[in-house]
């Protein structure tokens, strides 16, 4: 882990789930920010990120349940795991905090402002959507990948943009390998079986949503979609990423959340 960084964890229901945070999460530095990854993944992918705003926001990026160093279940809903989200944020102490997620942690956050709306001082969206429909080539490979006890691949051209270097592709392969392939199947699950395109309009919190130009595993048109039915959201549309905007264009990313979080009224 980034030395700079502190792990943690807390009891949920009897079981272990841990996060990493960039300071004492029981202090305040500007908002509380509480980071979901997303399919296959732990909150290793958010520890460059955690630390860029280390200075000026307190944030804990969690291992949802059977990922990183948290213990199962596995869940196949996002309303589950949105639930571990509350119950980690109040075992820190945090009343109100920010929920942002990548992907499925999308759903996750999106679960949080729908059932857990009084918690939430705001709302990051990253590559993310309001529907995951999965290609079912993708949820064929993760299936057999899970049956054989074999890692799935998503190939390149779904999750980054063109220019993106192979060295960063396979760091952030390198990043996510521990996860239990079942596991990723699972999370598959999750996004495939989410949707909230009829419910996105009820969520009035302060929004960023932000968004690689090049996604295709969640394009533009579903962060324009946050865009034209949520009241108070802001979109970002970054050039040179795809689906892993904050590890593509980590520096563009970090300004706007900045800007975002900077903005929102202390908590
Ligand atoms: N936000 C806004 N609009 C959305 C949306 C979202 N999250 N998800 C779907 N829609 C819209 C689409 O834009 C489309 O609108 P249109 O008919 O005006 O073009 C409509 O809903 C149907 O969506 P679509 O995704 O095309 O559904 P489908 O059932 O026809 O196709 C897939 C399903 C899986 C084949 C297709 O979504 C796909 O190719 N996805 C690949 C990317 C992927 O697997 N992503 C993983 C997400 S984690």
């Amino acid at each position: 882990m980034t030395s700079d960084l502190i792990a943690g964890e807390v009891r949920v229901e009897g079981r272990r789930v841990a996060y990493r945070a960039n300071g004492d999460p029981a202090g305040r530095r500007g908002q509380r920010v509480l980071y979901v990854h997303g399919t296959g993944c732990s909150g290793v992918v958010w520890e460059g990120h955690l630390a860029a705003i280390a200075d000026v926001h307190t944030a804990v990026a969690i291992d949802l349940p059977a990922h990183g160093r948290s213990e199962g279940p596995s869940f196949r809903g996002a309303a589950d795991h949105a639930h571990v989200v509350a119950e980690l944020a109040s075992a820190l102490g945090w009343e109100r905090f920010v929920v942002a997620g990548h992907s499925m942690g999308g759903a996750v956050a999106l679960s949080c402002a729908l059932y857990h709306a009084e918690r939430l001082d705001g709302l990051v969206l990253v590559d993310t959507g309001a529907r995951l429909r999965v290609h079912p080539d993708i949820l064929r490979g993760a299936r057999e990948a899970a049956a054989a006890g074999r890692r799935p691949a998503t190939p390149r051209e779904w999750a980054f943009a063109r220019a993106t270097p192979q060295a960063l592709v396979d760091a952030v392969a390198a990043m996510t390998a521990d996860v239990d392939a079942r596991v990723t199947y699972a999370d598959w699950i999750c996004d495939d079986s989410f949707d909230c395109l009829s419910r996105v309009g009820e969520i009035a919190h302060p929004t960023l949503a932000v968004c690689g130009e090049e996604d295709r595993l969640t394009p533009p048109a579903y962060h324009r979609f946050f865009q034209s039915r949520m009241p108070r959201c802001e979109l970002a549309i970054v050039r040179g990423a795809g689906h892993w905007v904050f590890q593509e264009q980590p520096a563009a990313f970090t300004r706007v959340v900045r800007d975002f979080l900077d903005r929102l009224p202390a908590g």
